[in-house]
Formats: C-alpha cells, sequence, structure tokens
C-alpha cells in the first residue's frame, strides 16, 4: 500500500480465517509495511468475539507494538454452532439470532472500542471491517439469510457511528465496510462451490488497491473489492 507511507504498522484480527490469513499474507510482502501483527483464537486462545473481557486483554498484548496505521478486522461467522443461515421466518430462534449478533455485531464493535485507541492518532489510518453485500437493506432482493443479513447490516450502523464520532478527534482516520466478493472458505463452503468463488488473494489484492484510494470524510465506506460503493 502507498498511502500509508513507507514504514506503517498493520494489525490484522482473524488471520487464522481465509480472508485474514490472504491479508496479514499480502502484508507481510508489502515492502512499505514494517510489522504486521496477528490476532486470532490461534494466537491468543482465549480472544473470543462473545468475551467483553477478552477482546480488552487481547488488545493490551498488542500496545506495546501500537501505534498501528491499519488495522483489518476479518471475523464473522455465517454457520453458528451447525445451525446455517435461516431461509424462512419459520426458520428463526432467539439463540441463533442473538448468536449471530454477538459474532457479527457485538464482537466486532467492542473490538473497535478496545483497538481504536492503538491506531496512530496524527497521520493517516484506515480501520476496515469485513462486512458482507448481503447486510445493504437496499441491495436486498432475495430475502433470507435473516440473522446474518441483519448483523451485517448493525454492524454497518456500528461502523458508519464509530466513523462518524472519530471524525472529531481522529480526522486522519478511515472506515471502511468490505465486502470481499465470494471467496472460498470455511465460511462460504457449505453455500458455493469452490470453482465459483474469487481466490482470496484476489479479493484482497483488489481490497487493498481499494483501501489505499480512500480520502477521509465525515463517515463509513461500504465498498467491494473492485472500490465500487455498495448502497448502505
Ligand atoms: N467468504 C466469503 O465469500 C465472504 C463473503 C462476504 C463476506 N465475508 C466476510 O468476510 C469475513 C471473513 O470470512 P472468511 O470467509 O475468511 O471466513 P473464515 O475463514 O471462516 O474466517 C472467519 C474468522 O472469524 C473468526 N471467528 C469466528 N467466530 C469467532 C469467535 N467467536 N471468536 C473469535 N474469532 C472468531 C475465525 O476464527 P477461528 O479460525 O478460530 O474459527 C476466523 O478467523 C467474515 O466477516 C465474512 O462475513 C466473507
Amino acid at each position: 500500500m502507498n498511502s500509508l507511507g513507507d514504514s506503517y504498522k498493520a494489525l490484522v484480527i482473524g488471520s487464522s480465517g481465509t480472508i485474514g490469513m490472504a491479508f496479514a499474507t499480502a502484508l507481510k510482502n508489502d515492502p512499505n509495511c514494517r510489522l504486521v501483527a496477528c490476532l486470532s483464537r490461534n494466537t491468543v486462545p482465549d480472544f473470543c468475539l462473545e468475551n467483553e473481557a477478552s477482546i480488552s486483554y487481547s488488545a493490551g498484548l498488542f500496545a506495546s507494538e501500537a501505534p498501528f496505521h491499519l488495522i483489518i478486522d476479518a471475523t464473522g461467522a455465517l454457520t453458528i454452532d451447525g445451525q446455517g443461515p435461516e431461509k424462512q421466518l419459520s426458520g428463526l430462534n432467539p439463540i441463533q439470532l442473538s448468536r449471530a449478533f454477538q459474532i457479527n455485531t457485538i464482537g466486532p464493535a467492542l473490538i473497535i472500542k478496545h483497538f481504536l485507541p492503538l491506531l496512530d492518532a496524527k497521520n493517516r489510518t484506515i480501520y476496515a471491517k469485513l462486512s458482507a453485500r448481503v447486510g445493504s437493506i437496499s441491495d436486498n432482493q432475495k430475502g433470507g439469510w435473516y440473522s446474518y443479513r441483519a448483523s451485517k447490516a448493525a454492524l454497518n450502523m456500528i461502523l458508519q457511528t464509530a466513523a462518524i464520532e472519530s471524525n472529531r478527534s481522529r480526522p486522519n482516520l478511515v472506515f471502511a465496510a468490505l465486502q470481499p466478493g465470494t471467496v472460498a472458505s470455511k465460511l462460504s463452503a457449505n453455500f458455493v462451490s469452490a470453482d465459483q468463488c474469487l481466490p482470496a488473494t484476489v479479493a484482497v489484492q483488489g481490497l487493498m488497491t481499494a483501501l489505499d484510494s480512500l480520502t477521509t470524510k465525515k463517515g463509513a465506506y461500504f465498498i467491494d473489492y473492485q472500490g465500487q460503493e455498495i448502497v448502505w
């Protein structure tokens, strides 16, 4: 990446996942990136999106490597405890709905709360969270996938709201909700065959190019791996 200078530091959260790992690899290969720190349940076994204390504890582990210039949160889940996305209202159950929000909305919101202070306050910085196009309310033509869609739509609102608040104290911070395209991974495996998917390397290269070109504004971006804006 070029927009963060020639000595930037990056942190990838969810680095055990397909997309998180592809980000970590791409950043390690970027000559302008001086440090790539990684967080997942592989690196910090207690880290859990459903436990704020573990998120706060994990943030503390990275304080000595701060300030970071780029944070990518690539966590998320579609199938939870073996339960896939609900196709119909009759399939809704409160436990699955609540766990989807815990993992896709509340956990990522608490990650922003605890990790934002690790970003450089003076220079250009980027906070990017993997969202999903299906979290767009305006783009929803097919229905279905209630808890995943709703938890990603709520995540998008958290990102937009955090971006507006942060703009006052951190005018050089760019917030982005990312749609990676359909990438073969543990998350997508039950719903699409691998030959219909983008390689994670292509999705991540596209997202990094798109992030590089974003200018600061009062609000978050919602963009895909080709740099196209998605309606909220
Ligand atoms: N793949 C796609 O086609 C696609 C499309 C649109 C959006 N996305 C979004 O992209 C992001 C990454 O997806 P992916 O395809 O790379 O999925 P993935 O390979 O399944 O990775 C998911 C990541 O989230 C972590 N995670 C899940 N639940 C957690 C929990 N309770 N506590 C801590 N970590 C947890 C996983 O950790 P463990 O390894 O420890 O389980 C892993 O690091 C997600 O937000 C997804 O919604 C993906």
